[in-house]
């Protein structure tokens, strides 16, 4: 007799489906479970002769499962999630575990955690990246959660995740929302790589390059160290014809962007721990503006600026926007593993910062060749403090930064706005300044409000105010 599938899944749609194929061909019978039974029924009668079994009510599925229980649930983030875990919890027994495999915040899942916890019940937030065809074909995965899971979920989520060098993408990240914090982290580093790539194809398009020759550029570029999936897609997308109009698809696509909130997300958590994710908020902002486009047709033909055009060497150009994206794309990964360390440290996830590098180099939407060198840096010196210090990186930054400053001043200088170009080179000189002018904000703050300072010429922890002129309205 069977002993019942290996796992079962919640939520027919693409994503869940995609995960379920992707699991049984690798050997392991699924339960499905839809809240639309018509949709199980037709999922299970288009594959025929799989490990499949459809269940239309949820006490049936979840009999139907081996135990320990695994279920993982693939509802939209939020209330759904809830409303699913409320149902399942009369029906499980101890040890089972709920898997979570949406783009849940991570406050949730430790809420979840600890709702879960008590009641005998096991429960992961599973980051899973590489939307439709990484379901299928390998995801990354970022599973948090106890650690007693992880033997439990480990041939399954080895077996189903992407590979990179004979590695399976995918680890236990660490306890409670760990798995879910570090999925939300990886989204606002893909928000940057998008809007920094977005910046560069602004540039090389006022320089007077069609769609072509930028497709063919990011191809080259893909080519070498910016070698990434983001890269790789935006030169096919800058490729393709639209079949109607035999337009570039691209220029026919409205310029605003659209956002489901992990960016967001990330930057609230930035802000709530006082880390600088200049080049992650630059990117963020880009997309709200960008949406708002009925002001920004107004304020075209009210505010004034130069003509949006770069009249340069155009293999000039290439070469510095690609330093340029290079230095800015280091800038964003150094903030964005600079939130995680800290987070790490708040929660005592002992989140393994290289290894997170590592899983992140397939299956997931910001793969990249590049990440082998974070691994290597983290590996090398597990106390680095900031990874643009890193020897590798330090050595790209140096070698880069008089074309990255180039291309920030021909940008501003025509007008074209690139924020998050210029977010991250500001990030990179702040942080090479030994000297700021927060000398001066000092004084302000002990001017109006007796705030105190340190001074330079004597020992740290002095605090000094001094009587200022009155000032007389
Ligand atoms: C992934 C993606 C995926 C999704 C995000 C981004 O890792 O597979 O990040 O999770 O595309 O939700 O969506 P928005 O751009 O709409 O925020």
């Amino acid at each position: 007799m069977s002993q019942g599938s290996d796992i079962g899944l919640i939520g027919l749609a693409v994503m869940g489906q995609n995960l379920v194929l992707n699991i049984e061909s690798r050997g392991f019978a699924v339960s499905v479970y839809n809240r639309t039974s018509a949709t199980t029924d037709e999922f299970v009668a288009r594959h025929p002769g799989k490990r499949l079994t459809g269940c239309h009510a949820l006490p049936d599925f979840v009999a139907s499962l081996a135990r320990p229980r695994k279920l993982m649930i693939m509802v939209k983030a939020g209330a759904a999630v809830d409303a699913v875990i409320e149902q399942l919890i009369p029906l499980l027994e101890a040890d089972d575990i709920i898997i979570d495999g949406g783009n849940s915040l991570y406050t949730d899942t430790e809420r979840r955690d600890a709702w879960l916890t008590p009641l005998g019940l096991r429960f992961v937030g599973a980051g899973v990246s590489g939307g439709e065809e990484g379901a299928r074909k390998g995801p990354a995965i970022m599973p948090g959660g106890p650690a007693s899971t992880w033997g439990v979920m480990q041939p399954i989520f080895e077996a189903i995740a992407a590979r990179v060098d004979g590695q399976p993408c995918v680890m236990h990240i660490g306890p409670g929302g760990a798995g879910h914090y570090v999925k939300m982290i990886h989204n606002g580093i893909e928000y940057g790589d998008m809007q920094l790539i977005c910046e560069a194809y602004s540039l090389l398009q006022a320089a007077g390059m069609d769609t072509d020759d930028m497709a063919a550029v990011f191809e080259q570029w893909n080519e070498g160290e910016l070698q990434s999936y983001l890269i790789q897609i935006t030169a096919k997308a800058l490729a393709q014809r639209d079949a109607e109009t035999g337009q570039p698809v691209v220029d026919l696509i409205l310029d605003k962007a659209g956002q489901k909130g992990t960016g967001q997300w990330t930057q609230l958590n930035a802000a709530e721990n006082a880390v600088v994710i200049s080049t992650i908020n630059a990117a963020v902002e880009a997309r709200v503006l960008s949406s708002q486009k009925a002001q920004r047709v107004l304020a075209s033909r009210q505010l004034q600026g130069p003509p949006a055009r770069l009249a340069v060497d155009r293999a000039t150009l290439v070469a510095q926007v690609h330093d340029a994206l290079y230095a800015s794309k280091i800038v964003s990964y150094a903030q964005g593993l600079d939130l995680m360390r800290t987070m790490s440290d708040k929660k005592q996830w002992a989140l393994d910062l290289g290894s997170i590098a590592s899983i992140w180099r397939g299956g997931c939407i910001i793969r990249a060749r590049f990440l082998n060198r974070i691994t290597e840096a983290c590996q090398a010196d597990p106390t680095l403090g900031n990874l643009m210090l890193a020897p590798f990186f330090q050595q790209v930054l140096n070698r880069g930064q008089m074309a990255w400053r180039q291309v920030v001043a021909q940008a501003v200088g025509a007008g074209i706005p690139v924020p998050a170009f210029s977010a991250s080179l500001a990030y990179y000189d702040s942080l090479r300044t030994e000297r700021l002018s927060a000398n001066l904000l000092q004084a302000q703050r002990d001017f109006f409000g007796a705030h105190t300072y340190e001074r330079i010429d004597r020992p740290a922890g002095q605090w000094f105010h001094t009587d200022w002129p009155e000032v007389i309205d």
